[in-house]
Formats: structure tokens, sequence, C-alpha cells
């Protein structure tokens, strides 16, 4: 047997001990005397009796050990130019005062703050301040409108909102503070106070009283200790898409998040003290949390936040040019990001002159990692190239090829093995196990390890209905694939209407409630359609009311979604179609649609009598 078999059938056959022998890696102000409470089944809870600081263990500890000298920190920012390294000394200071001033502001142990920022320093320490203070933070992704953040505002209920004068995205400037107006007007609990990062060359006038100046606040503010918190207290909520437009509220833990991402760090990403770790991510997704913000940094490592993009900020060799200047050892991105710059340098010339022999493995997730991508990746840059797979809810790989701990041969298109604590199954439609080779949903029988979800924010049923309901006794991940017989699993993709554009997780049910409400449209779908570049695009199919006016409709309906949703959602396919298929009872067959639109031949339901209809169906759907 090897190392991977040895761990995985331990950490399955007695979790407990599994896991609080990995526990040791974190400093606790209580060490857990349980592990596991399964008390209160299909709520399991790691670590009930442990106390710890989160925040604590990213940071004081290794100033603690002497090594507050070593980077904790790069920001490079090819869109303004900046960049500036943090030692742990110097991220502890400002985390620490930053803490101080969201205390002077009113924010205690418990209480939620809301991040909407671009990729600078500032976010990092927000994040961080408030794991020290105990309260929960939320990121918002900055390409999400102000509907979308009013809506996580009203179920977060922040006490304050940490944002910045402006994001910079290559093409334009995106204006933060009328975003923040617009969704603070729209929800029902707005917050107290805005701390308002103001960006260099990019001061904006802020509403004195509620608003606050970051740079102000900073100056004034005291350092303050970590305040020890639950290991069952949450550390953030993180919204992602569901199936519907109401975002689901991730909750994660301080104590099991804290142990598994120390495990992830050095069994499957290979990395130790002293190493730089890039996740070229957003801190608005999990990636972002988990691998530029917590992972690194509870290991010692340093980390990288990019403030750009694979391809012109200011070409196709902006990741190898960063390497180069880092000596990083690990980069993890989305395989977007790794077509766009094939697309744009298909031989890879921009990797001349840059020097990338620091860099061990290329870590890829977000969505599948296509063969082709694969093998251009593997040829160019001679080095592993991993796939993993995972989503915001378990907050780390469910399934790796675990660099530190053995190295498995790659089976292209597929991220795998399962990692420890993860019994992942593959179910048939009645909830059997299936064998080796056949398709299925892909599940995990309970309970999951350390820092996979708690449940959802103030929606225990909504956690227990979405997940747990469909197959009692496991976790729906809601993708479908199948295990081969060497253990490989393949993951084939969603089977739920959560697509996933440029690796970034939208609601097709989200988009179709903001088509819904234009007054020409009577009845709408949106699938996800097969892109080249971003792996999927929403497109939208709309049936106009009789005698309803379609010019101009398709401009239209692109700007609401981009308003409503924000420019994330990339929508620009809509077609106007004569009728959607529906079942009997009148659910529309989005999978019908899917298929029809990537090639497949599907049947085509009954409820269509008109034939002439249905081939125009077809052919709108066929012609991509
Ligand atoms: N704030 C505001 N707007 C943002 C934004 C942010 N943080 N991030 C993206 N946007 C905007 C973009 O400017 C773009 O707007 P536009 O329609 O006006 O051009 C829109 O949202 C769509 O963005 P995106 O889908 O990212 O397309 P892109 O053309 O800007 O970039 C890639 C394409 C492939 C370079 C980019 O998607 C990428 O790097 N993807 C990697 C994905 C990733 O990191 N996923 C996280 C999981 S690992
Ligand atoms: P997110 O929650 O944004 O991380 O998205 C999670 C979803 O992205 C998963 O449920 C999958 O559908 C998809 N995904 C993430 N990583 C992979 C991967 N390595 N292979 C296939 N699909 C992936």
């Amino acid at each position: 047997m090897g190392a991977y078999q040895d761990v995985f059938t331990a950490s399955l056959a007695d979790s407990s001990a599994f896991w609080a022998e990995a526990a040791t890696a974190v400093d606790w102000t209580r060490k857990p005397q349980r592990i596991l409470d399964d008390s209160r089944p299909p709520f399991y809870r790691w670590f009930p009796d442990g106390e710890l600081n989160t925040c604590a263990n990213a940071l004081d500890r290794h100033v603690e050990a002497g090594r507050g000298e070593q980077a904790a920190l790069i920001y490079d920012s090819p869109v303004t130019g900046i960049r500036r390294t943090y030692s742990y000394a110097e991220l502890l200071e400002e985390t620490a005062r930053c803490a101080g001033a969201l205390r002077a502001l009113g924010v205690e142990r418990g209480d939620r703050v809301v991040i909407y920022m671009p990729m600078i320093p500032e976010a990092v320490i927000s994040m961080l301040a408030c794991a020290r203070l105990g309260a929960v933070h939320s990121v918002v992704f900055g390409g999400f409108a102000p509907n979308e953040l009013a809506v996580r505002i009203d179920d977060v209920r922040p006490k304050l909102i940490i944002t910045a004068s402006c994001g910079i995205e290559p093409s334009r400037v995106i204006e933060y503070l009328p975003m923040i107006e617009d969704a603070i007007g729209l929800a029902t609990h707005p917050p107290m106070h805005c701390v308002v990062v103001q960006r260099n060359g990019y001061h904006r006038d802020i509403a004195r009283g509620r608003d606050v100046d970051w740079a102000e606040m900073m100056a004034e503010a005291s350092p303050v200790d970590p305040v020890p918190v639950a290991a069952t207290d949450p550390l953030y909520v993180l919204y992602t898409s569901g199936t519907t437009g109401k975002p689901k509220g991730i909750v994660r833990d301080n104590g099991g998040h804290a142990v598994a991402l120390q495990w992830t760090m050095r069994h499957i990403y290979d990395i130790s003290p002293g190493d730089v770790f890039w996740a070229a991510s957003d801190v608005g997704w999990v990636v972002g949390h988990s691998y530029i913000v917590y992972g690194p940094l509870l290991a010692g490592a340093t980390t990288v936040l990019y403030e750009g993009k694979p391809v012109g900020t200011p070409d196709p060799g902006a990741f190898w040019r960063m390497i180069n200047d880092y000596s990083i050892n690990a980069l993890f991105t989305a395989p977007t990001a790794l077509r766009v710059i094939r697309k744009e340098d298909p031989d890879a010339n921009h990797l001349a002159g840059w020097d990338l022999s620091s860099l061990r493995n290329l870590f890829v997730a977000g969505e599948r990692l296509d063969p082709d991508t694969y093998h251009w990746a593997v040829e160019h840059l001679q080095i592993p190239v991993i796939d993993h797979w995972w989503q915001t809810e378990t907050g780390w790989a469910i399934a790796a090829n675990p660099m530190g701990l053995q190295e498995f041969p790659v089976k292209p298109g597929s991220p795998t093995k399962p990692m420890p604590g993860y019994d992942v199954q593959i179910l048939t439609e009645d909830g059997t196990e299936s064998e080796p080779g056949r398709e299925g949903a892909i599940c995990i029988k309970l309970p999951m390890p350390p820092g996979t979800l708690a449940t959802l924010w103030d929606a225990d049923d909504r956690y227990v209905s979405s997940y747990l309901s469909e197959h009692p006794g496991y976790y729906l991940t809601g993708d479908g694939g199948r295990i081969d017989e060497d253990g490989y699993l393949f993951v084939m993709g969603r089977t739920d209407d959560v697509i996933n554009v440029a690796g970034h997780r939208l609601s097709t049910g989200a988009i179709e409630e903001v088509l819904a409400t234009h007054p020409s449209v009577a009845e709408c779908a949106v699938i996800g359609v097969p892109d080249a570049i971003k792996g999927q695009a929403a497109r939208g199919l709309v049936v106009l009311k009789a005698g309803a006016d379609d010019e101009d409709l398709v401009t239209d309906l692109v700007k609401m979604v981009r308003d409503e949703i924000g420019a994330v959602a990339a929508f620009r396919l809509v077609d106007v179609v004569p009728a959607l298929p529906k079942t009997r009872s009148g659910k529309i067959l989005r999978k019908t649609l899917r298929g029809i639109a990537a090639g497949r031949d599907e049947p085509m339901p009954s409820t269509i009598e008109d034939a002439s209809v249905l081939a125009a169906l077809r052919a709108i759907l066929t012609r991509g």
C-alpha cells in the first residue's frame, strides 16, 4: 500500500484519531478534547470544545516563532504599477491595528462585516482583522451588481461594510461608491458604517458620518490582541450560487477550517513554511479565501495577491513574469486562464526569458480541466499539472493528486482520487452506491471532514433540503460523474441549474428571474452552453408575449442582467424562440435544451405539438 492509501483508509476508519493528529498543527487557546460531535445528525461539528483564533494562527505565531521578517504577502498590481511586499511582522501590525479600528466602530465577536473590495492588500487585512476579533466576514466579489450586494447585506446583516473608492479592470475603472449607495438604498438592513479605502489617484467624496476613511481610521487606531473563539464559531459566510436566484450563505467555522487548510498546504500542494504560493483567483471566491488568504498564511508560507489578468496586463506572459519575479513554487489557477493564454500565445513564446525553475507544480480547479489544455500546459511548462475538484461548500479539495503525500500518474480529465475524510460515492437514481465505471450523482457520505460547510447562514432547513435530503446520509455535490476501476474520479459537470462561466459559478435561475421581469417576455429559460475559452456561457431563450415588440429586446435583456447581477455574468447570448419544451406539469426541460444546444439528438417532449415550432426551436438551438 502506498502512503495515500494508508492515510485515506485511516481517515475513514477512525476520523477522530486522524483529525486529532492533524489538529496538532494548530495553536489552540483551549485544546479540543472532543474531536467530532455527531450527536445531531445530519449536523456535525468538529472540535466542539476547542478554542482558538484563526488570525493568531495565520500571523502572530509565525512572528513569535521568529519568522517576522519573512514575506507574508506579496502584492503585485500590473493595473496600477504598484508592487509591495509585507513581512509577517508588518502584516500582523496592520491587521492588529485594523482590528482595533473595527472594534472602535463597534464590531465585536459574532458581528458580521461585508467586504466589497478589489484585489488590494486592505482586503486581506480586513478579512484577517475580522478573524482577529472573532467577527464574521462576508466578502462579496467586486463583479457583482448592487442588487446582488443588497441581497447579501440583507441576509447577513452586517454592522459595517468595508470597500474601496474603485476597482481597476484593464478596460475601465469600476466605481464602487455609487454601487454601495445603490445597494444600501435597496437593502432593508443597511450597515451602520462604510469604511472606504481611497486608492492612490482615485480619491472620491465620501458621506461623512456614515462613511469612514480607511487611512484616517488606521492612523487613530490601536492594535488589539486576538480574541479566542470557539472552534465552531463562524469565521466567514461566503455566498455562492444555487439553483434559485437566492444565493446560499456558506458558513465556515474556525477550528475545522484551520486544521483542514493546514493539512492541504503540506499534503496536497506540497508547501512548507517559507515557500511561495500563488493562487491567481480573487478574494471574492472560495479559492481566494482558502488559498490567497488563509491556507498559505496558516502554513507560514508567502502568499501572492495579483491585481491583473492572465492576458492583457500587459501580455500572455504575465503569469510567467510573476513566477520569475517572486520565485513562486506553486501556482493555482483556473483552466480558463490557461485557455485564454493559449489562445493569445499558442506556442507559449512568451515563456522565453523568464526563469520558471522555482515552479514545482501547477494546480487548477474551478471547472473541468479539458485534456487539450492539460497537454498544452504540460508540454510548455514541463512540470506536473494537477487538476483538483472542489466547491465553495467544501472549502478544500474533495479530489486531488496529493503532491506532498503521494504523486499519482495523471489521467487527463480526472482530478485523481478522493482526499482524506471524503467518502465519495457515486449514487444511482434509487440512492444505491454504484460499482466502478457507472455514472451517477457524486455524493459524499456523512460526516464530511473538517473545513467543509457547517450549515447555510440562518438557514439550517435550506442546508438540509439543498444538500442532505435527496440521499439521506449523504451530501449531494450537484456534480455528476464516475469512479474508474483504479479509483480515479471523473467529474462530468453539474446535474442542476448551476453553470460555470470562466471559473465563476452562476445560477441560471437568477438570470431567468431578471429576464422574466422584462415586459415583453412571457417565459424564459437560461442554460449553460459550451464556450471555447470560458468553458461555459449563459444563453437565454425567451418566448415573447403576444404582440410584444422585440426591437432592442436583446440589448435590453443583456443590459438588465449586467445591471442586476453584474458584469461577471458575461451574459450576451439571447434568442427569441417560439416555445419552450415542458413537462406535462409545466416544468421547463432545461436538460433537453442543453442537450440540443450541445449537439445531441434529444427527443423533444410531446407538449410541443406543432412540428414547425419544434423545427424552429431546434434550428435556433443548434445555430450556436
Ligand atoms: N470587479 C468588477 N468587474 C469585474 C471583476 C471584478 N473583480 N472581474 C471581472 N469583472 C468584469 C470584467 O471586467 C468583464 O467586464 P466587461 O464585460 O465589461 O468586459 C466581466 O466582469 C466578465 O469578466 P470575465 O468573465 O472574468 O472575463 P474577462 O474577459 O474580463 O477575463 C479571464 C477573462 C479568463 C481572463 C478571466 O475570467 C480569468 O482570469 N478567469 C480566471 C477565473 C478565476 O480566477 N476563477 C476563480 C476560481 S479559481
Ligand atoms: P465553486 O463553488 O465556484 O468553486 O464551483 C464549484 C463547481 O465548479 C463544482 O461543483 C464543479 O461543478 C465545478 N468544478 C470545480 N472544480 C472542478 C474540477 N476540477 N473539475 C470539474 N469541475 C469542477
